[in-house]
């Protein structure tokens, strides 16, 4: 807690690039990694640290349904910035298991059948590949719903005992997409399409302008039910 605190203080009033300067110092290289589900944040973040380290780690957790669309703009980044993402990819044998028994759509079937894919296709991969890390940079922003709104610049995740860093919570939609216009930075067709936030092709749709951000993703739960778990137990501080 008392780390944490210190932390904060240390953060405040820098911004994104700062805060991205900071921790790689703060916790080295080796120590802090970027998860990138390659939406327009998480771009703009690639961007930032791509520009002024050449050895950040970027990780992508790969559930196996992602869009087309996704894939190429991971090619695109990989292309243009000359970096290598850590792939994380589930457990065949959990896949092959889940698909046998319950069927390849049956996340619309019951919330319990949905949040059993994402364990398997998310949530596993992220706990592994988070072991090997003391903080995790993620493209959470405060604006992107009821879900979000009190996310701080750093946190103790105490589901995965290791810092989370925010560096754009407190960005809107617009400050992000001017960044992305005025660095030239690869985005995510879906974009152009209507879709204002990218998850896996079963459980995303586009969504109406005058609609929540997220309200294309698992449109059939309600609101207070739109994380996945990748973010759902933090904001609880713990340590320090
Ligand atoms: S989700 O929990 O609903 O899927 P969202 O798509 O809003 O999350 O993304 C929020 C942040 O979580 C992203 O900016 C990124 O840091 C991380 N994230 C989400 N999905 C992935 C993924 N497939 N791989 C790596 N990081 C991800
Ligand atoms: Fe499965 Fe949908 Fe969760 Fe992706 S978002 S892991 S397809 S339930």
């Amino acid at each position: 807690m008392e780390k944490l605190e210190q932390y904060k203080k240390e953060l405040a009033g820098k911004n994104a690039e700062e805060t991205l300067a900071w921790s790689l110092r703060k916790f080295g290289a080796e120590r802090v990694i970027l998860a990138s589900s390659f939406s327009a944040e998480d771009q703009v973040l690639t961007d930032m640290l791509c520009k002024s380290s050449h050895s950040a780690r970027i990780f992508t957790l790969d559930t196996g349904r992602l869009f087309q669309e996704t894939y190429d703009v991971m090619q695109r980044s990989m292309d243009k910035y000359q970096i290598r993402y850590e792939t994380c990819v589930p457990d065949s044998g959990e896949v092959a298991t889940l698909v046998s028994a319950e069927g390849p759509n049956a996340m619309y079937a019951s919330r319990k059948k949905r949040e059993r894919c994402c364990e398997i296709r998310k949530i596993r991969p992220l706990k592994k590949i988070l072991a090997t890390a003391d903080a995790w940079i993620c493209g959470l922003r405060r604006d992107q719903g009821l879900t979000r709104k009190e996310t701080e610049v750093i946190e103790w995740d105490a589901a995965h005992g290791i810092y989370k860093i925010s560096p754009l919570f407190d960005w809107s939609e617009d400050d992000v997409w001017q960044y992305i216009r005025r660095h030239d930075v690869p985005y995510n067709a879906l974009y152009d399409r209507g879709f204002r936030s990218i998850g896996c092709a079963p459980c995303t749709r586009a969504t109406a302008p005058d609609q929540d951000i997220r309200a294309g993703r698992w449109w059939w739960e309600d609101p207070e039910h739109k994380e996945c778990g990748l973010h759902r137990h933090t904001a609880i501080p713990g340590k320090g």
